[in-house]
């Protein structure tokens, strides 16, 4: 559990002109964690910032826990816009997937959105070379994932908190809620600081994304305070199990892995 740096940089919805800065700016300021995907269509320059800060010896590759997650060039979609649905086992992508750390291109593998049922699945695989180290799920007081979380700790995955201050808030404004504004003035801290921190006091790595310097630096100074058992409490009494991240494009897939509460 100890291999993933607790907390990390996002990267979706950084505009590639942007993230290689993001990107120097969170390695000097310490981040050794970036998250990245094939869709986020930024990744050759998340690279770029990465090689230039190694180049100039300020860390070394080694250092660094890089996340990516492959996608496909173009996801079909039917005329409805839904993607359309591939009957390919995810038991046999992973096989495909634990090949790919034999042949030394990846160092570790892990899962994302995966519900309790699919992870168990994927667990009792007969014959699994490799486990998933992480389940990168969608969590923040809104949407605590308790039952997730536990399941995924008990067997030994950890877990990464995506969406942590709850997006580019589409309606939903975590940041202003008012027990976490409270709590976050009671600190001296922001309320993203509460936010993350939150996460970490409950064993759970969380990848903030921000292209904004200041609050690069802000989001990773988060190891110099202490939340109370009652500030946690108050945090997880805002649970409403609201999801923001529902990929509605995907629904019909016999992999759609929110039909189930967890
Ligand atoms: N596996 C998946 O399915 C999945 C899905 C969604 C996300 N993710 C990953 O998780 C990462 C984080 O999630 P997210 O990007 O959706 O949302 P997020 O990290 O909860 O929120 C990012 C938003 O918050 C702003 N922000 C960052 N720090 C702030 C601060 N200290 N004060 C005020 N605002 C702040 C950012 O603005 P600026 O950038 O303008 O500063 C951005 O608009 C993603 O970037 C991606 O790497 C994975």
């Amino acid at each position: 559990m100890d291999i993933i740096p607790r907390v990390g940089l996002g990267t979706w919805k950084a505009s590639p002109g942007e993230v290689a800065n993001a990107v120097m700016e969170a390695i000097n300021l310490g981040y050794r964690h970036f998250d990245c995907a094939y869709l986020y269509h930024n990744e050759s320059e998340v690279g770029m910032g990465i090689n230039s800060k190694i180049k100039e010896g300020v860390v070394k590759r080694e250092e660094l826990f890089v996340v990516s997650k492959p996608g496909e060039k173009d996801v079909p979609l039917d005329c409805n816009g839904m993607v359309i649905p591939s009957n390919t086992s995810f038991l046999d992508t992973w096989e495909a997937m634990e090949d790919l750390v034999i042949e030394g291109l990846v160092k570790h593998l892990g899962v994302s959105n995966f519900n309790h049922e699919q992870l168990e699945k994927l667990l009792n695989k007969p014959g699994l070379r490799f486990k998933p180290i992480t389940n990168q799920i969608e969590c923040h007081p809104y949407l605590t994932q308790k039952n997730l979380i536990d399941f995924c700790h008990k067997r030994n995955v950890s877990v990464t908190a995506y969406r942590p201050l709850g997006g580019s808030r589409d309606g939903v404004d975590l940041l202003d809620d008012i027990v976490i504004r409270n709590i976050a003035k009671k600190h001296a801290k922001s309320s993203a600081q509460i936010l993350i921190r939150f996460q970490i006091q409950r064993n759970v790595i969380v990848i903030p994304k921000s292209v904004t310097p200041s609050r690069i630096k802000e989001n990773i100074q988060v190891f110099d305070f202490e939340l109370t058992e009652k500030d946690m409490e108050e945090l997880l009494g805002l649970n409403k199990n609201l999801r923001l991240a529902t990929f509605p494009s995907t629904e019909n897939h016999k992999d759609y892995p929110f039909h189930i509460e967890y």
